[in-house]
Formats: structure tokens, C-alpha cells, sequence
């Protein structure tokens, strides 16, 4: 029987749910949930959507369909219905892909912890990149060739390389001359391009340059989005998946419709209808992203400089809800508390100061440097209150409740490195 293990952030939060049973106080860090309410008019959509019972077409309806396309025209990657995909979240549409393409897969280090375990699950072997110093969710170009020529010599097939735009775990949006770069070797070594565009809605200020792959390789990327981050609907599972406008990608997606006909059908017609009017992007839903996007960026802003007073190097965050400090510079302070690794680093924070936070061991990283992902997207409040008043303020990290959890990291992290 093959070795299954449960992903590290769900086996998290087992932990994190077993010790605050205990009646530990812990600060979680360690999952990317946005914890914030659902917004009324995609619940008032998902009520509305109740009574479509039927399964429809695997793709999903030309309706929402349609307004996928839209969305994705508006962001330079002009889109017809037919080239669109909707799904359980973008995770199976990932899978999906892993199943339908051929050959070995090629990832940042670090990167999303679902990546490797899907290609693995599909037979492949992954190639784990480092990222450059500026930014992640791509790889070094010259790393990249090397690896691809090294991977040929050893007779392995490396046919897909993918990024994530903007970041997880690192929080940052690759510069779009690194992105060019990327699709030129994409493009000399015939690989498909998978550019993970999750979090594009949750860029800090929407004037920072964004390009997609699918602009500067469009006969060879595939996006992946969805609802899950920027509109806090984890729970509900809407993905799409946009191919590109080419004979290839015509057959990629025709593999992944009939890979879906045979597990999961249709996104649920309720999640259709929110899907529909979400990527129609009407003037409050914009407003809505706009709100989460200040929120994540100021909390996020606040988590960087707690770090780096601390004496890590870590890049400053730009999209998403994520920052991945490197504490080698205070190397020999935490080797006198024992603590010589990402895991000993992350065990020690939940031990002695009650932070969960995800070792960079389990995102692919050296498991010998100091660096873990920490998410900000858990901070804004137990109470649909104290959300909707993060949600609301100009300066989310200054609410006394926000502040509260800020200094207790401040000085935790004060305390481990002095
Ligand atoms: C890079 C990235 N893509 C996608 C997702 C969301 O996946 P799904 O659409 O299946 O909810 C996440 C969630 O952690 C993520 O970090």
C-alpha cells in the first residue's frame, strides 16, 4: 500500500485544536484560512443558487463560464467560456493536471505543500528549484536550466513547471522581467507552464506590476484560481482552471473535462451561481477584495517587521498573507536554545511561546535553515465583530485587538532571539 499522509497544514491543525483543548493559548500561524465572514450578497447568490439540483455540464455552465472569461479578460489574458474549467476548488483541477499532462514536474523550493504530493500522486518525479533572493513562487532561471539539463542526463522527463503568482509561502509577486525570463525557458525547453494565480486579487496595492504567464507564453500556461483567498470561501470549493487558446490546450482540457466526468461530475450548482456573480465583479464585490486585500497587506506588513527586528532577513510581502523570515543571521542565539533547524525552530515556537507556525521542511526547503511560513489570515478576530471592524479600518494593525496578538509575537520573538 502506497505511503498517504495528510497534508502538514490539516495535520496542524489537529495539533493546534488538541492543544487548545488543553486550555493552551496558541497563536496560529500555521494555516493560510482567511478567517473572515463570509460576504452577504455571495450568500445571498448561494441561497438563490439552492434549488439548480441538476448536474449540468462538467465544465460548468456557459453562464459562469462566461464570467470567468470576463474576469480573466480584464487581466490582460483575453478569454473565451470555451477555454474555461470550473471545479471543487483548485486543487482537484491541479490534480487533474498532474494526471492528463505527461512528465516530471518542476517546483520553486519552497512552494504550496499540495504541489509535490499531487505530482507524486500522479507518478512524477519533482524537481524542487530555489527561488531567487528578489521574490518567489518562481524559480532561478539558471538553476532552472541546470536542473532541466541535470533531470535529461539522468533520463527523466521534466515537462511541467509550476509557479505561483503572487506567492505563497513567501508572500511576494515574481518582477515581471523574471517572469519573461521563466516563459523564454519555458518556451526553449517545451515545457507547460502551470502559473497559480490564487492570490492576484490579494495583491497589497493593486498598482504593483503583475504579469501573467499566460501574457508572455500564452500558447503554453494554464492559470488556476478561485474564490478561496480573496473572498474567504475555502469551504465552499470553487476553482477554475483557464487553458490556453491552442490545439494543446484544447487537449489538456478536453483530458481534464474527462477526468472530472468520472470524479466529481460538476461544481455544485449552488457554487455555480456565486461563482457567476463573484467573477462578474460588481462594484461591491470589488470593494469587498479591495477591503481583505488592505487588511491582509497591513497585518502582514506589521508580521515583517516584527520579524526582521527580530534579526531575520525575510522579503517584505507584497500579495497574499504570508511572510517566510530566515533567522540564520541569529543562527548561534537559537543553537543555545537548541534550536539548529526548521523543525526544532517550529517546535520550539509552539512549546515555548505557543506560535504555530509551518517549518520550511514541509514546503520542500532545506530542512536545515531556519525559515517557516507564517500566515497572518487567522489574526483579524474570533467574532464576526471584530473582523468586520478589520475589515472596515484604514489601518487593520493597529485595532487593539489586532495589536494585542502583534505585541505577544513581538515579544516572543524579542525573547527567542536575544
Ligand atoms: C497557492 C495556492 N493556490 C490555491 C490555494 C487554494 O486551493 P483551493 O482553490 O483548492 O481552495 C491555496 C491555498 O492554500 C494556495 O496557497
Amino acid at each position: 500500500m502506497a505511503d498517504w499522509r495528510i497534508s502538514p497544514t490539516l495535520a496542524l491543525n489537529d495539533m493546534v485544536a488538541q492543544r487548545q483543548e488543553r486550555g493552551e493559548s496558541i497563536v496560529h500561524l500555521g494555516f493560510g484560512e482567511v478567517r473572515l465572514p463570509a460576504f452577504e450578497p455571495l450568500v445571498d447568490r448561494l441561497v438563490a443558487g439552492a434549488s439548480r439540483n441538476t448536474y449540468g455540464p462538467v465544465a460548468g455552465s456557459q453562464a459562469v463560464r462566461q464570467a470567468a472569461a470576463g474576469y480573466f479578460t480584464r487581466r490582460r489574458i483575453p478569454t473565451d467560456a470555451e477555454q474555461v474549467v470550473v471545479g471543487p476548488g483548485s486543487k482537484p483541477l491541479l490534480l487533474a493536471l498532474n494526471l492528463v499532462v505527461p512528465g516530471d514536474v518542476i517546483v520553486p523550493k519552497p512552494a504550496r505543500n499540495t504541489y509535490a504530493p499531487q505530482a507524486e500522486l500522479a507518478g512524477k518525479k519533482v524537481f524542487r528549484i530555489s527561488i531567487p533572493a528578489r521574490a518567489g513562487g518562481v524559480p532561478d532561471p539558471a538553476a532552472l536550466q541546470d536542473t532541466i539539463l541535470a533531470a535529461r542526463a539522468l533520463g527523466r522527463d521534466p515537462r511541467i513547471v509550476i509557479l505561483t503568482l503572487p506567492d505563497n509561502p513567501t508572500g511576494t509577486v515574481a518582477p515581471p522581467e523574471l517572469v519573461r525570463e521563466i516563459c523564454a525557458l519555458a518556451e526553449q525547453e517545451d515545457l507547460l507552464i502551470i502559473s497559480d494565480e490564487t492570490y492576484r486579487d490579494v495583491l497589497h496595492d493593486p498598482r504593483t506590476p503583475m504579469l501573467s504567464p499566460a501574457e508572455a507564453a500564452p500558447r503554453r500556461t494554464v492559470v488556476t484560481t478561485g474564490l478561496s483567498k480573496n473572498l474567504a470561501l475555502g469551504g465552499w470549493r470553487i476553482g477554475v482552471a483557464r487553458f490556453p487558446d491552442s490545439l494543446w490546450g484544447q487537449r489538456i482540457r478536453d483530458g481534464v473535462i474527462s477526468f472530472a466526468s468520472e470524479v466529481w461530475s460538476t461544481l455544485a450548482g449552488p457554487m455555480q451561481q456565486v461563482a457567476e456573480y463573484a467573477f462578474t465583479e460588481p462594484q461591491e464585490v470589488r470593494q469587498r477584495l479591495a477591503d481583505s486585500a488592505r487588511l491582509h497587506g497591513s497585518v502582514a506588513r506589521a508580521l515583517h517587521r516584527i520579524m526582521v527586528d527580530a534579526g531575520a532577513v525575510c522579503r517584505p510581502p507584497v500579495g497574499a498573507f504570508y511572510v517566510y523570515p530566515d533567522f540564520n543571521p541569529v543562527r548561534e542565539k537559537l543553537a543555545a536554545r537548541g534550536v539548529t533547524d526548521a523543525d526544532t525552530l517550529s517546535r520550539h515556537l509552539v512549546d515555548e511561546h505557543g506560535i504555530v507556525v509551518l517549518g520550511g521542511h514541509l514546503l520542500g526547503d532545506d530542512p536545515t535553515a531556519l525559515r517557516f511560513k507564517a500566515a497572518t489570515s487567522m489574526l483579524y478576530g474570533d467574532t464576526v465583530e471584530l473582523q468586520q471592524q478589520a475589515l472596515a479600518a484604514d489601518d487593520p494593525a493597529k485595532l487593539p485587538h489586532i495589536r494585542e496578538v502583534l505585541t505577544r509575537l513581538s515579544e516572543a520573538f524579542t525573547k527567542l532571539c536575544g
